[in-house]
C-alpha cells in the first residue's frame, strides 16, 4: 500500500483497549507478541490507543522507508527522547537539525574504514584474552553466560575508539554498571503511565541516580586526564576535546564532551552484546551452522591473526550475523514523530503522533520472508538478499540516522564469532528456554549460558591443531 495514496478518512484499524489504560497491560505483558499480533490482524498501519495518548504502528517496508528515509525531513524523534536526554544529553543519537549535523560530521571519521582497520590488531587481543578464558572453562566444564562476556568485549571496543586505550579493571566496572542502569531507566520511562513518578526518589530511581553519577565521575575524569596529557593521537576523545577547545567555555566544553562519549557507551554496548549473544545461542542449537563458521574459519583465517583483509572473506560468518539479527534484532523498536501532518498508506497522520516502526515485526512478516521463524542464513546469499525490500530489513536503521557504528559492528561480530568458532564448539548449558525481553535492545531474558568445548582444527588450516581433523567442509572440500 503506498504513502502516495490520497488520504482516507477513516482513521486506522488497532486493537481494543480498556478504558483508562488504553493496551498498556497488553504491552507491559509482553510486547512483542502485542505489537507482532497488531501488525498482523491490522495490516500496515495500526492505531494504538494508550488511554490519552494514540501511537502508530508502521508495518510495511515502503512505508518504513518513507518515514525513514524519503520523508525523513519531517520526522524527529519525539518527546519519547526525554528520559535518553537525562543520561545522554545532546549526544549524537538525541540531538537535532543543525547540531546533529554538526556533531555527526564530527564523529563519523572515527568509525571509517581506515579507522576500523586501524582498531582490528586491538579488537584481536581482545577476543585473544577471552578465548584464553573459555579455555580455562572449557578443561573445567564450567557454564558461563556469554552476554555478560560480549558486554566485556563490546565496551573494550568502544573504548578503543573512544580513548584509543583499555579502561582499568574498577572503571570498566562502574562504567559498565552505569550503562546497564540508564538502559533500564530508559526503559522504564518509555512505557511508564505516569511519567512525573520518573523524578520521585523510588528505590530505583535512587541507584540508578547513584550509577549515573559513578558514570559521570568516570568520565569527567578521563577527559580531564587527557586533556592534562602531553601525548596527543587521534582518538575519538581527541579529536572532541580539539573541536570544541576553540569555541567554548571549558565546563560547557566538558558537557559537551561527556554526552557524547556517554551516549556511545549507551548506544555501544549492549547493541554489539546481544547481537553477539543471540549469534552463539543460535549457533548453540544449530550444530551444522557452527561447523559451516568454524570451517570457514580454519580456512580464511588459519592459525593467523586476522586482518581486515581476510575479516572481509568471512562470507558465511556474515550471513549468519545478518540473519541472528533479522531474528533478534538488538534494536527491535525505532520511534519517529512527524513535525507536519503526513500521509502514511492512505491514512492521516496528525504532527505530534509518534510512530513505531519495529525491526522484530518487519524482520518475521510473513509477506515479506518465506518461513520467517526460521534460521536460514542462505537468505543472505548475494542472489537471494537481491530480491528482498530494502526496508524489510533494517537492524541498523535507515536515511541519515543510520547506525554510525556499522561497519564496526560486523566487523567486531564477525571476529567475534570467526576467531571463537575456530576453536570451540557451544553446547546450551540452560534448560530454560532462550527467550527475548525486549528492553532498550532485545536482551536474552535469562542471559545465554553456555558450555565451550575446545574443537579439534581441520588438518590443512595454517595453525597448530591441538587433536586431528573432524569431517569439516573446508576437509572434505579439499577431499580428506
Ligand atoms: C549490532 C550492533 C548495533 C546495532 C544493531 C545498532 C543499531 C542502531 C540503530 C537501529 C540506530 C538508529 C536508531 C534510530 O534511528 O532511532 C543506531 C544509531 C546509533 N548507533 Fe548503533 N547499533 C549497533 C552498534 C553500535 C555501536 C558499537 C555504537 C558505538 C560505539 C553505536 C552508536 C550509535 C549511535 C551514536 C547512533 C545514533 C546515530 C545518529 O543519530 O546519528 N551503535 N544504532
Amino acid at each position: 500500500m503506498s504513502n502516495l495514496m490520497p488520504a482516507r478518512s477513516t482513521s486506522p484499524p488497532g486493537p481494543r483497549g480498556w478504558p483508562i489504560f488504553g493496551v498498556l497491560p497488553r504491552i507491559w505483558r509482553d510486547p512483542l507478541r502485542f505489537f507482532t499480533e497488531v501488525a498482523r490482524e491490522c495490516g500496515d498501519v495500526a492505531r494504538i490507543g494508550l488511554g490519552k495518548f494514540t501511537l502508530f504502528l508502521v508495518s510495511n517496508p515502503d512505508l518504513v522507508g518513507h518515514v525513514l528515509h524519503d520523508n525523513a525531513k519531517n520526522y524527529w524523534k519525539g518527546k519519547g527522547l526525554a528520559a535518553a536526554e537525562i543520561v545522554m544529553g545532546q549526544g549524537l543519537a538525541t540531538s537535532k537539525g543543525e547540531e546533529w549535523e554538526r556533531q555527526r560530521q564530527l564523529i563519523q571519521p572515527a568509525f571509517g574504514s581506515h579507522q576500523i582497520a586501524a582498531y582490528v590488531p586491538f579488537l584481536c587481543k581482545a577476543v585473544r584474552d577471552l578465548l584464553e578464558d573459555w579455555r580455562r572453562r572449557a578443561r573445567r566444564r564450567e557454564a558461563f553466560d556469554a552476554v555478560d562476556d560480549m558486554r566485556r568485549l563490546a565496551l573494550q571496543a568502544t573504548c578503543r575508539v573512544l580513548f584509543h586505550s583499555e579502561l582499568d579493571p574498577a572503571t570498566h566496572e562502574a562504567i559498565s554498571r552505569g550503562v546497564t542502569l540508564a538502559n533500564e531507566k530508559i526503559n522504564r520511562s518509555a512505557w511508564a503511565l505516569l511519567p512525573f513518578l520518573d523524578s520521585f526518589p523510588t528505590p530505583f530511581n535512587r541507584r540508578f541516580r547513584r550509577a549515573l553519577e559513578e558514570l559521570n565521575s568516570n568520565v569527567y575524569r578521563i577527559i580531564r586526564e587527557q586533556k592534562a596529557t602531553t601525548v596527543h593521537h587521534d582518538s575519538l576523545l581527541h579529536r572532541l576535546l580539539r573541536a570544541t577547545e576553540a569555541n567554548s567555555e571549558a565546563g560547557l566544553q566538558d558537557r559537551k564532551i561527556r554526552d557524547e562519549i556517554v551516549t556511545l557507551f549507551i548506544a555501544g554496548v549492549d547493541t554489539p552484546a546481544h547481537a553477539l549473544a543471540w549469534t552463539i545461542h543460535l549457533l548453540s542449537r544449530h550444530p551444522d551452522w557452527a561447523e559451516r563458521v568454524s570451517a570457514e574459519a580454519d580456512v580464511v583465517l588459519g592459525g593467523e591473526t586476522p586482518s581486515m583483509e581476510n575479516i572481509e572473506k568471512l562470507g558465511i560468518t556474515e550471513r549468519v550475523l545478518k540473519e541472528s539479527m533479522r531474528l533478534y534484532p538488538p534494536a527491535w523498536v525505532i520511534v519517529r514523530t512527524p513535525f507536519e501532518d503526513d500521509v502514511l498508506g492512505g491514512y492521516s497522520i496528525s504532527a505530534g503522533s509518534p510512530i513505531l516502526l519495529s525491526q522484530y515485526v518487519l524482520h518475521r512478516h510473513p509477506a515479506l520472508w518465506e518461513k520467517p521463524e526460521l534460521f536460514d542464513p542462505e537468505r543472505w546469499t548475494a542472489e537471494r538478499a537481491a530480491s528482498q525490500h530494502r526496508f524489510a530489513y533494517f537492524p541498523f536503521g535507515g536515511g541519515s540516522r543510520f547506525c554510525i557504528a556499522q561497519g564496526l559492528a560486523m566487523v567486531l561480530g564477525k571476529l567475534v564469532i570467526s576467531m571463537a568458532a575456530r576453536e570451540f564448539r557451544w553446547e546450551a548449558a540452560d534448560s530454560r528456554p532462550v527467550v527475548p525481553q525486549p528492553l532498550t535492545t532485545l536482551k536474552p531474558k535469562h542471559g545465554v549460558f553456555i558450555r565451550a568445548e575446545e574443537r579439534i582444527r581441520s588438518p590443512g588450516s595454517r595453525s597448530s591443531p591441538r587433536k586431528r581433523a573432524p569431517d569439516t567442509e573446508a576437509a572434505r572440500r579439499r577431499g580428506n
